[in-house]
């Protein structure tokens, strides 16, 4: 089984990749490795969008469709949201998800 990694790129263009556990949210990921730019003050129950990043545009379709709680929460991310943003805390990694490539916004409060 391949272990995902996502590659956390910093608003600068620093690119950190992060292995994770299947299963792993990027959130999760990238709090646990230290990656700057990722805050994750709630824990993941999308009550903070301080988890906020801007998904890669050709692979954004791969990921399971947002739920409303998050499409809200979106509306109050710190940087200006995108057609690409999500919430990091809702995107959990597998396989598939490998080489996944999330873009973080420039300021998260
Ligand atoms: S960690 Fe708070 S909304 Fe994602």
């Amino acid at each position: 089984m391949t272990v995902p990694t996502v590659e956390f790129v910093s608003d600068g263009g620093t690119v950190t990749a992060v292995t994770a556990a299947p299963g792993t949210t990027a959130m999760r990921a990238a709090t646990g490795a230290g990656v700057q730019g990722i805050v994750g003050e709630c824990g993941g129950q999308m009550m903070c969008s301080t988890c906020h990043v801007y998904v890669q545009p050709d692979r954004l379709e791969e990921l399971p469709e947002m739920e409303p709680d998050e499409d809200e929460m979106l509306d109050l991310t710190a940087a200006p949201r995108r057609p690409e943003s999500r919430l990091s805390c809702q995107i959990v990694l597998d396989e598939q998800l490998d080489g996944l490539r999330l873009t973080m916004p420039s300021h998260q409060v």
